[in-house]
């Protein structure tokens, strides 16, 4: 039989999931789980960098898990599990950062942005951040990567260190490629018009996975319009045209239909638009939240999930470092 391609990603549990992480990243890693060896991780090492505070941290872990389960993830088919229960990850964290340059790594733009928005706080692991993002990936020798747009850079990043390391101590690391499933990915803009919808800004401006109905509907209503067109097939400013992508995302055809075409002849009501899309998606998300809800309530499931999702993990990640070991000449007999 061929071997499958290996898969990695992995994602901070420092917040809330969101409809864009739905439609930018879960979906697509629930039709990975049936052609690739996949390898969907929670970065909680990496939130150390900008979260010491650790407070949170087991209630986000848990939900996060719970909310990718109930999203379709089957943790028979892919290794999901904590960065934190891998512990060769740091060992070849370690190796990797004798392979990483402190002026490419001050050039990071994430490391910039992070050192602006946290200057009491620039350690030595936020500047090392991609470094430990490499060894993530390069631990199950991963050629796929599915992330959005700004994790190019890190990905870059893992290449270059994948490659220093294959010129220095011999081939081992395929070279890890951004991969995105199908038609590539899709936008889930914010509800004020601004941007993309995101874990830390504006909360009442994105969907959660874990909102009430109440605050769907509330948070669709509130959502940027104006007094509609005024001319025929006007094109859509911006903000409204973020409306009608939301309802591409969760409404049926008809629906989505009978909307663009009030909106061609001036006839549309917006409050009637975002009534109808407040209920297509409280459609949508109170299932997953439910069942989330549910796993999340299951303390004995997730716990055999976190372990089965680490013995997985740990065994790729042993086979990589025994070869890593050897391949370096840390292996004297
Ligand atoms: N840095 C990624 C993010 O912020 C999370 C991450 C950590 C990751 N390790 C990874 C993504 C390995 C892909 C592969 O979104």
């Amino acid at each position: 039989m061929q071997k499958k391609d290996i898969v990695m990603s992995g994602i901070r549990p420092t917040g809330f999931l969101h409809l864009g992480n739905y439609f930018g990243a879960l979906r697509n890693f629930v039709r990975m789980q049936e052609e690739y060896e996949c390898y969907f991780m929670l970065a909680d090492v990496h939130s150390l960098t900008t979260h010491p505070d650790t407070k949170e941290l087991a209630g986000h872990v848990k939900r996060v898990l719970a909310e990718y389960i109930a999203c379709g993830l089957d943790p028979e088919k892919v290794a999901l599990y904590c960065q934190s229960h891998v512990p060769e990850t740091t060992e070849l964290y370690l190796y990797l950062n004798m392979l990483a340059y402190k002026g490419e790594l001050e050039k990071t733009t994430t490391f910039k942005e992070k050192a602006r928005s946290q200057p009491d706080n620039v350690n030595a692991g936020l500047l090392t951040y991609p470094v430990l993002q490499a060894a993530d990936i390069l631990l199950h020798r991963a050629s796929l990567v599915p992330v959005g747009k700004d994790q190019e850079q890190h990905l870059e990043m893992s290449r270059n260190f994948a490659n220093r390391f294959n010129h220095r101590y011999g081939d081992l690391f395929p070279e890890p490629k951004a991969f995105n499933f199908g038609s590539g990915l899709v936008k889930v803009p914010s509800l004020d018009g601004a941007g993309k919808m995101s874990k830390s800004e504006n909360q009442s401006a994105t969907i959660y996975l874990s909102d009430s109905d109440d605050a769907i509907r509330k948070k669709l209503m509130k959502a940027k319009t104006d007094s509609g067109p005024t001319a025929p097939n006007t094109v859509k400013p911006d903000y409204i045209e973020n409306i009608f992508q939301l309802m591409r995302l969760v409404s049926d055809e008809a629906t989505l239909v009978s909307f663009e075409k009030a909106y061609d002849e001036c006839r549309i009501r917006y409050g009637d638009m975002k009534k109808q899309l407040g209920e297509d998606m409280v459609k949508f998300i109170a299932p997953i939240r439910e069942k989330a809800e549910s796993i999340r309530n299951d303390e004995g499931y997730l716990r055999s999930v976190m372990e089965k999702g680490a013995a997985k993990a740990g065994a790729s990640a042993a086979a990589t470092m025994e070869k890593v070991r050897a391949a370096i000449g840390l292996k004297y007999y």
